[in-house]
């Protein structure tokens, strides 16, 4: 059902707007790509490595011309620090709330027990201090981490609250791949913004469409109109897209193909030669780019198609053209080897190991018909279980699917094979409306029958309007117990 509404009305402080988008043309590309620095960290007596993480309100001048927006971030003003770790390593994570307001932290993509997980379960008040901990016990990949209060979440992420979460492991530290961070490894974290003319962050929702906001400024690692100086012959970029609603398609300005190299989850189990990778809000891709010297190229978002001329093709960001980052080739480059075929090879999940099939439906602002409550328990998983998640987007608005504490493997979308771009470890998959996407994942470990684990909508406007559920992971033979009735506090 569509909605219309005349402009310039406010919810909830939220302004709503007509639909329709803006094509945005060309950028300028007038400043150097900021690259959040490495958090520091430090190994106490335990062996345990110690970060430190600090949310606050801030403000920055994005556009260099003396306004100045009010942002909120982690250790600074906008986004947060790229935590770094390596498999098998223990992090504690002390996380400190100096914001006026309760917010949480959650580990996106993170295998962890529910207590650590930073989910709505796990709020921290102003002033106060929450020190998860967690071995890290999942392969090489690109995580992030963000606020995840309940019904709140699209606010603290579209203030600035994020940040990328790197892990390492000896696979892929044995390939020929480009690591080196903010020289041939770049984080390229891309969200979409609207300013309103004294510069403030302007909460435009899209009505018409019921998506939440569609900026039409694009900051990527905080910067509008980034250019990046690459020297050397490969580079590779860690695409997260940290929007609220925005999905993307990015390609290069001339169309070359570029080597994929990894999903959400890690690795994939071979290269795939594309020439374009679509990243809706949450989803990670790591790209290796090929320049040659002089050159510049840029990295661009097209009109995605994304599900036959449904409301998704036309407002999940598909009718918007975006130039992203310009890479700027030095006249020399140092060389660099080639991407190897085969990276990652992974046991495939079988179906037939799997003890039963879940299906949910996303309709509305809710999956299975409910609505979230904190403290229901929607599906109960038993440890150790591996189990098919059948995912069907049957309202034709733009929808994903996240779970907590797995990567899942795809099986089929609408019943064919998934494309190469989902054939490694995932959180968050894009649903097209109507085409069933099948899901396996194992749940290997980390029971507690109080504290729940969350599956939603990845639109943050959905999920905080409730398209969400929670499961718990238990022991053979437990039952679910009770998840707290309300926000709880760490
Ligand atoms: Cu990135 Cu439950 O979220
Ligand atoms: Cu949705």
């Amino acid at each position: 059902v569509l909605v219309l509404c005349c402009g310039g009305v406010a919810v909830g402080g939220w302004a709503l707007a007509r639909g329709g988008t803006d094509t945005v043309g060309q950028v300028d590309f007038v400043r150097p790509l900021a690259v959040p620095p490495l958090a520091e960290s430090r190994v106490d007596e335990r062996g345990r490595r110690v970060f430190d993480l600090l949310a606050r309100d801030g403000q920055r001048d994005f556009h260099g011309d003396g306004r100045l927006t009010r942002t909120a971030g982690f250790d600074g003003d906008f986004l947060g620090p790229t935590l770094r770790a390596k498999r098998g390593e223990q992090v504690v994570v002390n996380v400190v709330n100096r914001l006026a307001e309760e917010t949480s932290v959650h580990w996106h993509g993170m295998h962890l027990p529910a207590r650590m997980d930073g989910g709505p379960h796990q709020m921290v008040r102003p002033g106060a201090t929450w020190s998860p901990t967690w071995t890290v016990n999942q392969p090489a990949a690109t995580l992030w981490y963000h606020p995840h209060p309940h019904g709140q979440t699209e606010e603290h992420v579209y203030r600035g609250l994020a940040g990328m979460f790197i892990l390492d492991d000896d696979r892929e530290a044995a390939l020929p791949l480009p690591r080196r961070y903010g020289v041939d490894d770049i984080p390229v974290i891309v969200q979409d913004r609207n300013f309103s003319r004294s510069g403030q962050f302007k909460k435009t929702r899209n009505l018409i469409a019921g998506i939440g906001v569609l900026g039409d400024t694009l900051l990527v690692n905080g910067t509008v109109g980034p250019y990046l100086d690459v020297r050397t012959e490969r580079v590779r970029l860690r695409l997260l897209n940290g929007s609220t609603a925005r999905t993307y398609d990015f390609g290069l300005s001339d169309d070359r193909p570029f080597a994929l190299i990894a999903s959400d989850g890690g690795l994939l189990p071979r290269t795939a030669r594309v020439d374009r990778v679509r990243l809706s809000p949450g989803e990670r891709a790591e790209i290796v780019v090929d320049v040659r010297p002089g050159e510049r190229v840029t990295l661009r978002s097209n009109p995605p198609e994304l599900g036959a001329g449904a409301l998704a093709d036309r407002f999940a960001g598909g009718a918007d053209r975006f130039d992203v980052l310009q890479l700027r080739a030095a006249d020399t480059l140092a060389g660099s080897p080639p991407v190897p075929e085969t990276l990652a090879p992974t046991e495939r999940l079988d179906p037939a190991d799997a003890e039963r099939t879940r299906r949910f439906t996303l309709t509305g602002r809710s999956i299975n018909g409910r609505s979230m409550e904190l403290d229901r328990i929607d599906e109960t998983v038993t440890r150790g279980a591996t189990e098919v998640w059948e995912v069907t987007n049957r309202d034709g608005a733009p929808h994903n699917f996240h779970v907590h504490d797995v990567q899942f493997q795809v099986l089929s979308v609408g019943g064919s094979a998934p494309p190469p771009a989902w054939s490694g470890w995932k959180d968050t998959v894009y649903l097209a409306p109507d085409r069933p996407v099948r899901l396996i994942m194992r749940f290997t470990d980390h029971s507690d029958p109080d504290m729940p684990y969350m599956y939603h909508c990845h639109l943050l406007y959905h999920e905080d309007a409730g398209m969400m559920g929670q499961f718990v992971v238990v022991e053979p033979g437990q039952r679910a117990g009770r998840p707290p009735r309300s926000s709880h506090h760490a």
